[in-house]
């Protein structure tokens, strides 16, 4: 509200000052000595308008001056010609007073009213470990969906599950060779001993190359619907997922549909049609291959010389069956490893080709690598990292914090690490950084809420209200230029499906809640009392959305 107006005023200044169609630009200076606002439009303009650019911003200035705007308490020239907005007492007043009356609908919009996104992330593999990038995925994909539908999107959260492919010919080979279905079915974690057999087979098919063959046979098999295939492979369905769901549970992650690559198994043909009536394939080496226009990108292989379908196969009659039941105009976001960057861009460039999508309606996020710093992540002898096991983990240090709150301390630590940066980047995983109380971590953000409301449980009851119109005598403080912002800061992070905008957000307005509650009394203040709790419930409430849209609980006790 505030942007818009004092754009529109620069606007207006800048066109009695000669400019056609002015485009402002306006920004929060990093540092907030320098105002609420800042814009570079004098810069821009003076060379059209040949004149110093200093003076054509005292000229901005001073028809700024003119509109008295009232929320604006000063403008001024700065530096070579830059211009500073700072905003007025009221202004802050104001805005406090909307956290409180919108409680946790404050940051919502409806700019995605109307349309559909699909956040399709998690998408495990069945009768594999649910792996740290599959633990990324889940933790960002969950905070853009949330962030999405704050902004008044139509969200449809899926889970592609990986349940079908060759590997489940191995799988069920090392099952029926080595495994035996009642100790699996006994063992608490059923999925340890298939991934052991799946393990297995690989070291044996080393020397014995027949495994291979059989292995294809059987998947074969499968695929035509054999009943003892179909059974050993729902076997493993029902165990990968029953671990699955145990993750989610503690997680607090949910979803809409959880169609699994088997779901498309029997849509491919009707791809696999479209893709020839429309001359996009190719054949090479006995394979089907689609080759994109000077070779901008790699060919991509949709049907195996034997006839076997792909990965690839499967996400295209995945799109098509998406496209056919959500309606045209869906967006569609996969939230996944980083190492599928380049697949997911032959992906959209073959769904345009075909005519199925705009290339804004498909989205990749793609997530960087998770290295242990000294391999401390690994909790276990060999490679796989079983998830269930960082997570008790993170529970059993946050438990050194306090014993009530471990749970949510310990997933909120582990979610806030990875919102913290952008997805692309990787991580390397510290514990120490992740539970650190002092900064940048999750712990940090939650006890900053538990102490707000500890304050506001210890204030008195009719001090906690109407607090609005209450007179200040000091200074505005650094707490009140952060927290009107919050609802820019989601509309950002939506629109860049980019949940560490929040993430950064929230650790600048922990800081400026802390600095401010050792530097002032809250309780006690005399006049000031009224505001300050006011100040203090809002900041809670601005905390508590936040970390809502990023997953993570905030505890009232710490
Ligand atoms: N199951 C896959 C993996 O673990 C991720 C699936 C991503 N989604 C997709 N539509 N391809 O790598």
């Amino acid at each position: 509200m505030a942007t818009e107006h004092i754009k529109r005023a620069i606007a207006d200044a800048l066109r009695q000052l000669g400019v056609q169609n002015p485009e402002v630009s306006l920004e929060h200076p990093d540092d907030l000595s320098h105002g609420d606002y800042a814009t570079n439009v004098a810069l821009r303009y003076a060379k059209e308008l040949k004149v110093n650019p200093k003076k054509l911003a005292d000229d901005i200035v001073r028809y700024i001056e003119l509109q008295k705007i009232s929320f604006v308490e000063k403008v001024e020239t700065a530096g070579v010609g830059f211009i500073n907005f700072y905003l007025s007492q009221e202004f802050f007043a104001e805005s406090i007073k909307e956290v409180l009356q919108k409680k946790d609908d404050f940051g919502r919009n409806n700019i995605g009213k109307g349309k559909k996104v699909i956040v399709e992330f998690s998408s495990p593999n069945i009768a594999k470990p649910f792996t740290i990038g599959h633990l990324r995925s889940t933790i960002i994909g969950d905070a853009v969906a949330k962030t999405l539908s704050v902004l008044g999107f139509s969200v449809i959260r899926d889970n592609h599950l990986g349940d079908w492919g060759t590997q489940f010919g191995k799988m069920i080979v090392a099952i029926k060779k080595w495994g035996d279905i009642h100790k699996i079915a006994e063992n608490a974690a059923p999925v340890r001993e298939l991934v052991d057999l799946y393990i297995r087979f690989h070291a044996e098919a080393k020397t014995n190359p027949a495994l291979e063959d059989e292995a294809r046979e059987w998947f074969v098999k499968l695929e035509k619907g054999d009943a003892e295939a179909r059974g050993l492979w729902k076997q493993c369905v029902a165990w990968s997922m029953k671990e699955f769901e145990g993750l989610y549970k503690r997680l607090g992650v949910s979803f809409d549909t959880m169609h699994g690559e088997s779901f498309f198994e029997d849509k491919m043909q009707a791809v696999m049609k479209e893709l020839e009536q429309k001359k996009l394939l190719k054949e090479s080496e006995g394979a089907q291959l689609v080759f994109f226009p000077n070779e901008i990108l790699p060919p991509l292989m949709i049907l195996k010389k034997d006839g076997g379908t792909l990965y690839a196969t499967r996400d295209l009659a995945t799109d098509a069956w998406r496209k056919k039941e959500y309606g045209n105009g869906v967006t569609i976001i996969n939230e996944t490893g980083g190492e599928q960057s380049l697949y997911f861009r032959q992906i959209f460039m073959l769904e345009e080709m075909l005519g199925w999508f705009k290339s804004n309606e498909r989205v990749h996020i793609g997530h960087g690598l998770t290295r242990g710093k000294e391999g401390k992540m690994s909790t276990r002898e060999g490679n796989t990292i079983w998830l269930e096991e960082v997570l008790d983990e993170a529970v059993k240090r946050a438990e050194a914090i306090n014993k009530d709150t471990a749970e949510i301390v310990g997933i909120g630590s582990l979610k806030f690490n990875d919102l913290k940066r952008e997805a692309k980047q990787d991580i390397v995983f510290d514990w120490n950084d992740v539970l650190n109380m002092k900064g940048d971590s999750g712990p940090y953000l939650q006890y900053s809420y538990a102490r707000a409301m500890s304050v506001l449980r210890k204030s008195p009851p009719q001090l906690r209200r109407g607090a609005e119109s209450t007179r200040r005598g000091g200074g505005v403080n650094e707490l009140e230029h952060l927290l009107y912002r919050f609802p820019e800061i989601v509309e950002r992070a939506g629109r860049e499906y980019a949940p560490h905008f929040i993430a950064t957000y929230l650790i600048e307005l922990a800081g400026a809640f802390n600095g401010w509650y050792a530097k002032e009394r809250i309780l006690d203040a005399g006049e000031e009392t009224k505001y300050r709790l006011a100040l203090t419930a809002a900041f809670a409430q601005v905390m508590k959305n936040g970390l809502w849209l990023l997953g993570i609980t905030a505890p009232e006790k710490m």
